[in-house]
């Protein structure tokens, strides 16, 4: 095997060579079926994407993460797949996949895709192969079987909503077949080497046309034992050492990004020594985001980001707002879980399994500051931010489409037809647009809000080009300073010289903050958006006060000479 369509995608591309990349990315999320129908059948596609990447460029992103665009039979957003290494028509050709590849890369964007290795559609060769094949037999053993329904009992059921139990009853086979999501999504059977074999083929198609790594979905699963919780085993750590070794000794420069909903404790070991993922999901901070600015109490989140465990040098966490599934609630304690419930989805329509299905200004109550001030945590904590296609312009929700679609909704592009969408005739959309009057599409949408100074998309412009100007925000250590007021969190990210300090009012409410800044006696803050120089830090205190929900974001300055 040759890293050849690493060299063949970078010789267009203005990449540069960094093993590192992750750590300074700004990703985009982005279901293809949601961006742009380039040919009027009423679904995104591959040549629409293309199209559109001059404004994810524009916007600032620096990487795009793909939701599955293979062959489904579209029973769970495309995750219930029936062939890991092929294009769903619908959406173009491998042709196109290299073209869009190369094209983001063009634009120094780097693209991952989706890995999903935990389990298939129950339509996929595999599986309609494996529940004929005799018992025993290496096919029958690419899934995972059981006479009853009580083997591995008391592991938890996650799509609670849907499913009853794990186990569903597979008449041809007859036996029972495991699945951690929905029935038509049997798992395979990671312990058997020639499904390992297979995942490391389906990587291996992708990697050669150029793409510079994976989400891997859902990896805590991968493995089952008895009498155990089949969650994070031994075994499933085996299976990502493989893979990360496999693609390290093949491909430079490649990113291995973990969906692990875990607690903290449990989340960091998807990182290994440094020889697992590169990069695993903040789930943990992520709910505690929500809370601090509803409770206006700092103490929850600053808690759970100081006490996270650190990680490996080479490794990086992602931090996110909202993504295309649920707000989880699964890993926070039961008094925090309800709170959220009792405050973020008031109409019970909005609650899913153990989250809430809504976007992110839905959630805010369409409070423009809120907003902004979440989005300023997401850009200046310690990892690396994830933006939900639609988020950047505030886009809404509808609580009344099934499943997690009201978060999967047509891209607003312009006041045209269909959200300039899509050219075919509404009612043929994968989805309809969104029209309630306040995040209708004539009012909610991209070619409104470029003309638009104030508006939120050019916000989130201005906010992304400042943090990328400053490495400390991306690679830095963070510490958070006493600031004498619990609804004012405030931290120092640095990194060699650089010196950046974050404060932020959680209240609705002026408030004060008066800093514990004596380590930087003589040092001069000056606030980034404005470039404004404030008084430089004397003996004592610094005090300063801020509006409700407002954050600055300053670089400190040491004194001359
Ligand atoms: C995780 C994905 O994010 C989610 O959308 C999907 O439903 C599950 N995996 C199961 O495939
Ligand atoms: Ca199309």
């Amino acid at each position: 095997m040759s890293s050849g369509g690493a060299l063949e995608a970078g010789a267009l591309s203005i990449l540069e060579d960094d093993p590192l990349w992750y750590k300074d990315a700004i990703f985009y999320e982005l279901p293809l079926r949601a961006f742009y129908d380039s040919n009027g059948d009423g679904v995104g596609d591959f040549p629409g994407l293309i199209e559109k990447l001059d404004y994810l460029q524009d916007l600032g992103i620096t990487a795009i993460w793909l939701l599955p665009f293979y062959p489904s039979p579209m029973r769970d957003g495309g995750y219930d797949i029936v062939d890991h290494r092929a294009v769903s028509p619908e959406y173009g050709t491998q042709a196109h996949v290299r073209r869009f590849i190369r094209e983001a890369h063009r634009r120094g964007i780097r693209v991952i895709f989706d890995l999903v290795a935990n389990h298939t559609s129950d339509r996929h060769p595999w599986f309609q192969r494996a529940r004929r094949a005799p018992r025993g037999s290496v096919w029958r053993d690419y899934y995972v079987w059981s006479d009853t329904p009580d083997r591995f009992s008391g592991v938890r059921v996650i799509f609670q909503d849907f499913e009853e139990s794990n186990w569903t009853w597979d008449p041809v086979a007859g036996q029972y077949y495991w699945h951690r999501f929905y029935h038509h999504q049997p798992d395979l059977n990671l312990l058997n080497p020639r499904v390992q074999k297979e995942i490391l083929r389906i990587a291996d198609h992708w990697l050669r046309m150029g793409v510079d790594g994976f989400r891997l979905d859902a990896v805590p699963y991968l493995v089952e034992k008895d009498g155990t919780t089949c969650e994070g085993l031994p075994e499933t750590h085996e299976v990502l050492r493989r893979l990360h070794a496999h693609i390290d000794s093949h491909y430079p420069n490649r990113l291995l990004l973990a969906e692990a909903n875990q607690r903290p404790i449990d989340a960091v070991n998807y990182f290994g020594q440094g020889d697992e993922c590169h990069m695993v999901f903040n789930f943990p901070v992520m709910p505690r985001l929500f809370l601090a600015v509803r409770t206006e109490d700092k103490l929850p989140l600053q808690r759970v980001i100081e006490e996270m465990p650190p990680i490996p040098e080479n490794c990086q966490w992602g931090m996110f707002l909202r993504n295309h599934d649920e707000l989880t609630l699964e890993m926070v304690d039961p008094e925090e879980r309800q709170l959220m419930w009792d405050v973020y989805a008031v109409d019970t329509e909005a609650r899913i399994n153990l989250g809430i299905r809504r976007r992110l200004a839905p959630l805010l109550g369409n409070h423009r500051r809120r907003i902004e001030l979440m989005n300023a945590l997401l850009l200046s904590l310690p990892g690396s931010p994830v933006i939900y296609y639609g988020d950047e312009l505030g886009m809404g929700d509808n609580v009344y489409l099934d499943d997690r679609n009201g978060l999967r909704t047509p891209m607003q592009w312009s006041a045209d037809r269909n959200a300039g969408f899509s050219r075919a005739p509404s009612q043929r959309l994968y989805l309809p647009v969104l029209n309630q009057p306040e995040y209708h599409y004539g009012s909610v949408n991209v070619e409104l809000q470029l003309r638009h100074p104030h508006s939120l998309l050019l916000w989130m412009k201005r906010l992304i080009g400042l943090r990328r100007r400053y490495p400390a925000f991306s690679r830095g250590d963070i510490r958070f300073l006493d600031s004498e007021t619990y609804s004012v969190l405030a931290y120092l990210r640095t990194l060699g010289e650089q010196v950046l300090l974050v404060v932020a009012n959680l209240s609705r409410y002026v408030r004060y903050a008066n800093l514990d800044l004596a380590q930087y006696r003589g040092w001069t803050p000056v606030e980034l958006y404005g470039e404004t120089r404030f008084p430089a830090v004397a003996e004592g205190r610094y005090f300063m006060s801020l509006g409700p929900h407002s954050f600055y974001w300053f670089r400190l300055e040491p004194p001359p000479g």
